[in-house]
Parts: C-alpha cells; sequence; structure tokens
C-alpha cells in the first residue's frame, strides 16, 4: 500500500488556539482523509513547540513551572483538535524525552562530521519569533516577520554550517520544480535567500535554560529550530533504537504551513537533512495567512477569533467547509462574519440542507418513505454530471486547490436542485399517465438519492459529520456505498429507498 506522510507545524504554545491556527491543520486533516479514502496508509503529524525564551518568560509570569505551563496549554490545543474533528495520528510534543533524546543525537551528528561548530554571534535577535536576523533583514531594527522591535546580542554560540549546502539546496530545486508551493513562495525563497547566499546559522543559545541540553557543552541549550524542525522525523523514531515508523514513512509527502515559516522548512530543514544524509521532504506548501481587517489574525494584534465560539454557532463542518471553500489556498484571505453567514446559507443550508430536505420531503410524502418498483433511467444530466465529478475533485485536491474542488462538488449539488425544478416531481405526482407515481416520479426521486450518496462519500474529507446525517436520512447502511470509488458509478444505491425524515442538516442563520 502506498503510505502518505503529512504534517503540519508544531505550535506554540502561546495562549489558547484562534481560528487562524486551525487553518492549517484542518487542511492537512482534510488532505489525510482524502488520501486514507483513497487507499494510501496514512499518518498525519501535528503537535507542539515547547521550548525557549517565550515560554519561560510566560511560565514565570503565571508562578508555574515551564513543563507545567506547556502541559497545561498542549491539552488547551488537543481539545480545539477534537472540536475541529481533526484525527491525527501522532502529537509530537518537543518536551517529550524520546524527541529530545534523538535532538541530542542530531546535534551531536553533525557536530562530529563538522557540520556545527562553536563560534561566537553578534547580532539581532527576536525574541517573539526566537530568530536571530542580520542586520540586513532586521532593516529598521524590526523583525521583519511580526515587526516589533529586535535587540542586539553577543553570544558564544555553536554554528550550523548551512553555507556548506547552497549548491546542494539549489540543485534540489532545481531537479523538483514542485519541492515548494505555491511558486509565488519558491521564487520568493530562491530571490530572497537561496540564491544571494546561503549563512551559516546559530543554534544554541546560553541566555536561557528551557530548552534541549547540548549534552557535551552544558552551558548551551539547542536553537529552537534545530530542536523544532526535526520533530517531523523524531516523531517516526529518527535516530531513536526503533526507526521502523521512520523506514516506512519517511520522507513526508507534504509539510503544510502558513507562509511565515517557510523560509525554515524550505531553507534551513532540507540543510539540515542534506547534512545528515536524509531524504528531503516530497513537498512543502506554504499558505497564506486568515486575516481579520486586513492584518494576519493572532493573540497578539487582538485580532484572534475563538473556534469554540464559531463551532458552537455554526457547527464543525460548516466552519471546516468555510475555511476550505471561501479562501484560495495559497493567498491570504480575509475573514468576516458576514461572508461565513453568507456561504452558509447559501451552500448549506439553501443548496445542500435543502436538497436532502425535499429529497427526503418527496419520497416520504408521494411514497409514504419507501420507494416502490421502477424503471431505472441515468441517461440524464445529473446522473452524468454527478459521476464525472469525483475524478474532478481528485485533481483539484493532489493539488491542494480545495476550494476548486468543493466548487466541482458544489456544481454538482446545484444541478440537482436544477433537476428538481426541471423534472417538476409534483407535476410527475399529479400525471400518472407517465408513468406518474409508479414509474417516473420514483426514478427521478432515486436520481435525487443516489446524487446524495455520491455527494455523501466526496465531502467527507471536509465535512467529516455531515455525511452520516445524509446517510441516516437515506438509510444508507452498506459500507461498500461510502467507499471513495462507488462515487465514481451512478446507480449502486439499492432502489428500494427508504427514507427516514430528519431535523435540518443546515438550520438557517439570521444575518447578524
Ligand atoms: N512553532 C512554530 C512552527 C515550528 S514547525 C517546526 C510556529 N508555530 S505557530 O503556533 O506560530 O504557528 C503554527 C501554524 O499556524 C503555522 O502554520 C502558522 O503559520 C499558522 N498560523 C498562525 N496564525 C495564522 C493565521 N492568522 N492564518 C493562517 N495561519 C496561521 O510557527
Amino acid at each position: 500500500m502506498k503510505t502518505y506522510y503529512i504534517t503540519t507545524p508544531i505550535y506554540y504554545l502561546n495562549g489558547d488556539p484562534h481560528i487562524g491556527h486551525t487553518y492549517t491543520t484542518v487542511a492537512a486533516d482534510t488532505m489525510a482523509r482524502y488520501k486514507k479514502a483513497r487507499g494510501y496508509d496514512v499518518k498525519f503529524l501535528t503537535g507542539s513547540d515547547e521550548h525557549g525564551q517565550k515560554v519561560e518568560r510566560a511560565a514565570e509570569e503565571a508562578g508555574v513551572s515551564p513543563q507545567a505551563f506547556v502541559d497545561g496549554l498542549a491539552e488547551t490545543f488537543k481539545g480545539i483538535w477534537q472540536l475541529m474533528d481533526i484525527e491525527y495520528d501522532f502529537y509530537q510534543r518537543t518536551t517529550n524525552p524520546a524527541h529530545c533524546e534523538s535532538v541530542k543525537r542530531i546535534f551531536k551528528k553533525l557536530f562530529d562530521s563538522g557540520d556545527i561548530y562553536k563560534g561566537s554571534y553578534e547580532g539581532l535577535y527576536c525574541t517573539p519569533c526566537e530568530t536571530f536576523l542580520t542586520k540586513t533583514q532586521a532593516a529598521g531594527d524590526k523583525c521583519p516577520d511580526c515587526g516589533r522591535p529586535v535587540s542586539p546580542i553577543s553570544e558564544e554560540c555553536y554554528f550550523f554550517r548551512m553555507t556548506k549546502y547552497q549548491d546542494a539546496l539549489m540543485a534540489h530545486y532545481d531537479a523538483n520544480p514542485e519541492f515548494l508551493m505555491p511558486l509565488s513562495r519558491r521564487n520568493e525563497m530562491l530571490n530572497n535567500f537561496i540564491k544571494p547566499g546561503l549563512e551559516d546559522l546559530c543554534v544554541s543559545r546560553t541566555s536561557f535554560k528551557w530548552g534541549i541540553p547540548v549534552d557535551f557543552d552544558p552551558g548551551h541549550v539547542i536553537y529552537v529550530w534545530i530542536d523544532a524542525l526535526p520533530n517531523y522525523a523524531t516523531a517516526l523514531g529518527f535516530l531513536s533504537d526503533d526507526d521502523s515508523l521512520y523506514k516506512k514513512y519517511w520522507p513526508a509527502d507534504l509539510h503544510l504551513m502558513a507562509k511565515e515559516i517557510v523560509r525554515f522548512h524550505a531553507v534551513i530543514w532540507p540543510c539540515i537533512l542534506l547534512a545528515l544524509g536524509e531524504p528531503l521532504p516530497k513537498q512543502i506548501f506554504g499558505h497564506g495567512w486568515l486575516q481579520y481587517d486586513g492584518k494576519k489574525m493572532g493573540k497578539s494584534l487582538g485580532n484572534a477569533i475563538c473556534p469554540k465560539a464559531l463551532v458552537a454557532e455554526y457547527g464543525v463542518d460548516a466552519i471546516r467547509y468555510f475555511l476550505l471553500r471561501e479562501f484560495t489556498f495559497g493567498p491570504d484571505g480575509n475573514f468576516t462574519q458576514a461572508a461565513l453567514v453568507n456561504r452558509y446559507n447559501a451552500d448549506l443550508a439553501n443548496d445542500l440542507g435543502n436538497l436532502l430536505s425535499r429529497t427526503v420531503g418527496m419520497v416520504d410524502k408521494y411514497f409514504g418513505g419507501a420507494l416502490p418498483a421502477f424503471e431505472p433511467n441515468f441517461s440524464n444530466e445529473l446522473a452524468e454530471t454527478a459521476a464525472s465529478m469525483p475524478a474532478k475533485v481528485e485533481e483539484r485536491m493532489d493539488k491542494l486547490a480545495f476550494s476548486d474542488a468543493l466548487n466541482e462538488i458544489w456544481n454538482v449539488v446545484r444541478r440537482a436542485n436544477k433537476y428538481i425544478d426541471e423534472t417538476a416531481p409534483w407535476v410527475l405526482a399529479k400525471d400518472e399517465s407517465k408513468f406518474g407515481k409508479f414509474g417516473e416520479l420514483a426514478n427521478v426521486l432515486y436520481n435525487l438519492a443516489e446524487t446524495l450518496r455520491i455527494l455523501a462519500v466526496v465531502i467527507t474529507p471536509v465535512m467529516p459529520k455531515t455525511p452520516a446525517i445524509i446517510r441516516e436520512q437515506l438509510n444508507i447502511a452498506d459500507a461498500a456505498l461510502s467507499e471513495w470509488d462507488s462515487a465514481k458509478t451512478f446507480g449502486l444505491l439499492p432502489r428500494d429507498v427508504v427514507v427516514t425524515k430528519g431535523a435540518a442538516a443546515f438550520p438557517r442563520m439570521e444575518k447578524k
């Protein structure tokens, strides 16, 4: 079976996660579910990035130990992932003893091979981002990523010899045009960071304690990126006593993240892997920011939207749908309540919700809830559109074009509602001379029920809960009818459809 290993970044634990944080995990979870549905052996990793000066300070302010501080927040994050239906296989914490052990071995291995050496660092440092910066990078003494002031710093530290991997990294980019996507990010990395020349990187600190110690030089702790980035490999047991998962699932198929940390993943991490002699991830994808009022959503900017409130109001599937349908995956997207209500009412309440309630309602009204025997006829545009849709969805999903994939699905939802208007079942129900109740009408309702079955299959990666509602109302119990490939054949639903009326899947939302 083909394997598929997908990762999100490990999250900083600095407060409750906001809807911007969930953007990466929802996208990754959707991809993981989609690949599973397509028959891959999938592993999906997320986790938390728990070391560093910022955590040390925050714990001090909260009057607790750093470990107690991160333990509490890791649970908060896991709670949000559960709320958002994120089905990860590994939750890697950088305070996991096994991770720490492997990181120490990585550091030592690089030291032994001469790729890590001791020197002295003079420069600038952005504490919130935990990033060392050169004078050029911190133009105006501001961090280029978060815009906050940077402080001068001078200390003894270990360096990672990035410069040695300049040519190998360039060659890898040349040979793999889709290594970093979208193309705008690839061009940015190549033009702004790789082609101008890599610099050796400071990879240890002596000014704080909350980190993995360099075991052969106790005053030093390992700098965040050599600790955080290798989590993708240590989660699989890299350089541990049991690396069977690593052997099976590495290299990762996809590292997913937002744009501000692409540099670390697409420049530093590949160089670390090259130095270790390990294969590079197959693809890195840097999506845009979820913004609010034109600014990156975040706790420090005070514009963070809480996922709990949104899920309580709209339901988790609606929020997942909105995140992936409203914004093109790649550029930034502006989050507004108005857009959410509009999408919800138009696509979910009106289009999908109504299609289900009208179909079930008509089987109930005209046939007492069970379709009679009829002559099936699938030579209509709806059946053709529905059966040819999954292939189009696959093409879009494989490129992470979530919004386009959902649009293909909703073309079918809209086509089905149009089919109701065209066939006018309420007229057929009155005209028994045209096979009326026992012929054409039953066939029309079957076509609608079968379309809903197909829709339930293909929406599952994005909306894990809604398919069960559709299947319950159409009494679809056979698991084979939920398999991905079953959506490519129209007419698999047994003819004797029985329906059970249920509550509206997406009750209309009042505009505020
Ligand atoms: N700890 C680092 C990652 C280390 S990976 C080896 C980190 N953590 S983070 O908590 O700040 O961000 C985690 C993920 O959430 C990143 O992909 C980040 O870009 C994403 N987002 C945080 N705020 C976001 C938005 N407002 N919009 C979209 N994604 C956002 O970076």
